[in-house]
């Protein structure tokens, strides 16, 4: 089994991470929005933190599979890229170091802003992660509430591009570089 990224091909580890990382990041993206949109219709405070607590569970269930897809990409080498233009190359770089820099910043962010209340990350009664801080810090606090609000303006239009991406090549160059994130070569 070919656990380990080649130069022509993704390994199991890079497949798995892709597809687990996704999963978390979309749930984890409407979890959010929800969050946005009860704060501007008002909802009770304790409704709303209910939801930020469930998204906030969702991500500590989340964070080693993100952690480790941001790591792997940079600790593995990466397959060739497709015999396209350059600046076809340089932009599907561009997204996907972009799509990393904000799984980053998220599950950086996050945590943050439970913790700096100081308070711990309840998951679901399971277990919980408690806090690295034992007084409140409100400037750090307003800072990771601020940029974790920010960061997932990237979302769609680097989804969009990513999956336009993956269409161009399996449906108008009619060749495989797509397929490489779905399973190894045989061979
Ligand atoms: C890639 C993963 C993630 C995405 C895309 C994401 C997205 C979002 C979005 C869109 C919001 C709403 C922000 C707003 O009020 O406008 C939010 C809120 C929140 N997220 Fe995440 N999130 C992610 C990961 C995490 C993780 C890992 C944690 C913690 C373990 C976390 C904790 C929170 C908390 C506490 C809030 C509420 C912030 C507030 O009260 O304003 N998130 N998230």
């Amino acid at each position: 089994m070919r656990l380990y990224n080649s130069k022509i091909a993704y390994g199991w580890i890079s497949i798995a991470l892709h597809w687990i990382a996704a999963i978390g990041v979309i749930w984890l993206y409407f979890l959010g929005e929800n969050i946005e949109h009860a704060k501007e219709a008002g909802l009770p405070r304790a409704e709303v933190a209910g939801m930020v607590n469930y998204h906030a569970a969702i991500g500590a269930l989340f964070f080693l599979f993100l952690a480790g897809r941001v790591i792997s990409h940079y600790v593995q080498r990466q397959p060739a890229k497709p015999d396209q233009h350059r600046y076809l190359n340089l932009l599907s770089s561009a997204v996907m170091h972009l799509f990393l820099l904000m799984i980053a910043i998220q599950i950086v962010t996050g945590p943050l802003v439970i913790w700096t209340r100081p308070a711990a990350i309840d998951v679901f009664g399971w277990f919980s992660v408690p806090s690295p801080f034992t007084t409140r810090n409100s400037g750090l606090h307003e800072l990771a509430e601020e940029i974790h609000a920010l960061a997932p303006n990237l979302f769609w239009p680097l989804l969009g591009l990513h999956v336009a991406g993956a269409v161009k090549h399996l449906v108008f160059d009619k060749e495989r570089t797509s397929l490489r994130i779905v399973r190894p070569p045989k061979a």
